[in-house]
Parts: structure tokens; C-alpha cells; sequence
């Protein structure tokens, strides 16, 4: 099994690259986790990173002129460790049409909505506004337009009727740490791949497994 070489971008805590990182460990996991990039340096997953033996990096794109030059220091660091595959795990940059085109579908990101519902910033505070019943997360693959592209994997968890922002939130969260790690081994391993602009899966993957659309109890 080839396993492939994969980088993970932070700007924060950490939490989902930390269950990526984890799920990496096992052998048989079919991406490599070679690095993780952060654009903040005090993001305090590359600590994270560090403990549990991953090269972990800054690159903050306050020393670079433009978007681009951030970007093309992102580049270098991912090409001189031979990355094939990027995870996006919190990290709160637009990137560029020009940086997304030259990963194409190699690039995944995950999100705490249901998308298309609650595109952006504040998902649970406009969940709770909008009185949806459920709530979760979705890993996708990056398009330029934001929080769009081919779904991969979703969550759903319940929105509680005395939930608050931080109760849902960590609901959610706890749905990603599962989820994200599944949609890569899916993906990095090729049983689940873009058709079109949809993702379709092959081999013993299906699109009925659990693992994908949602969670089963107590897992
Ligand atoms: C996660 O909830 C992730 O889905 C979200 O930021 C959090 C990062 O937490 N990402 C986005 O909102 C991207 N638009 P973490 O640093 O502990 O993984």
C-alpha cells in the first residue's frame, strides 16, 4: 500500500490535525502525514504537532508582501517534502484561484456546517438563529469559491433545544475529530474520488457506509 505524503495547514488550536495525525500512526493508513504549516506562529497546534513527532512549521503571511508570496513560501515547504495531498484543519486563509489550481483535487478542507448551509465564519451562531433541528460538518474538496466543492463526507449531530454556541460547537467538533480522519483515509487511498464536480466511491467503499454520511452511536 502506498501511503501518500501529506501536508496539513493550521491556523490554531490543532484539534482535527491532531485526530489526523493519530489515525496516520496506524500503518495501514494510506496518507503519510510529512508536515504541518501554520500561517500564525503562535498557532498553538504546531506545539501539537511537534509532541506527537510531525515536522510542524510557520509561515506567517504577515512577513509577506502579498498573498502571493505567502503562498509561494507554502509552495516551497510542500515541495521540497514531496507533498501530493493538502488538508486544510482550521486554517483560516483564502487561498489564491492560482495556489488552488496548481493542487487541483489534491487539496481538502473541512467544515463546521452541513454545506452548502452556513458558508463562512460563524456557523453555529447562525444554526442556532436559523433553528435547524441538525447540525455537523462536511469535508470537501477546495473550489475557489469559498466552502464549496465536491463533498466527500458529512456528520450530522442534533441541535439540542437548550443548546449554546460552545455546546453545539463542541458537539460538532467531537463529529470532526471522527469524521475527518475517515474522509482522508477514504480519499488518500482512492475509494473515494471526484467525478464531475460529485465524488463517487469504488471498491469496498460505499456511498451507504455510515462512516460517510454520518456517524453511528457511540462510535
Ligand atoms: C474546526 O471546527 C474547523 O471545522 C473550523 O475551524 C475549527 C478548527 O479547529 N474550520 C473552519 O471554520 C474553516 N472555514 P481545530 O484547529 O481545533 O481543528
Amino acid at each position: 500500500m502506498t501511503r501518500r505524503p501529506t501536508a496539513i495547514l493550521i491556523s490554531g488550536r490543532g484539534s482535527n490535525m491532531v485526530s489526523l495525525i493519530a489515525a496516520a500512526m496506524r500503518p495501514d493508513f494510506p496518507a503519510e502525514i510529512r508536515v504541518v504549516i501554520s500561517n500564525r506562529p503562535d498557532a498553538a497546534g504546531l506545539e501539537r504537532a511537534r509532541t506527537a513527532g510531525v515536522e510542524a512549521i510557520a509561515i506567517d503571511h504577515k512577513d509577506y508582501a502579498s498573498k502571493e508570496d505567502f503562498e509561494g513560501a507554502v509552495q516551497a515547504a510542500l515541495d521540497e517534502r514531496g507533498i501530493q495531498l493538502v488538508c486544510l484543519a482550521g486554517f483560516m486563509r483564502i487561498l489564491t484561484d492560482g495556489f488552488l489550481r496548481r493542487w487541483g483535487n489534491n487539496i481538502i478542507n473541512i467544515h463546521p456546517s452541513l454545506l452548502p448551509a452556513f458558508k463562512g465564519l460563524d456557523t453555529h451562531h447562525r444554526a442556532l438563529e436559523s433553528g435547524v433541528r441538525i447540525a455537523g460538518c462536511t469535508v470537501h474538496v477546495v473550489r475557489p469559491e469559498m466552502d464549496s466543492g465536491p463533498i466527500i463526507a458529512q456528520a450530522a449531530v442534533p441541535v439540542l433545544p437548550d443548546d449554546s454556541e460552545d455546546t453545539l460547537a463542541a458537539r460538532v467538533l467531537d463529529a470532526e475529530h471522527q469524521l475527518y480522519p475517515r474522509a482522508l483515509a477514504l480519499y488518500a487511498s482512492g475509494k473515494a474520488r471526484v467525478s464531475g464536480e460529485r465524488i463517487i466511491f469504488e471498491g469496498d467503499a460505499k456511498s451507504s457506509d455510515p462512516a460517510i454520511y454520518s456517524l453511528p452511536a457511540g462510535d
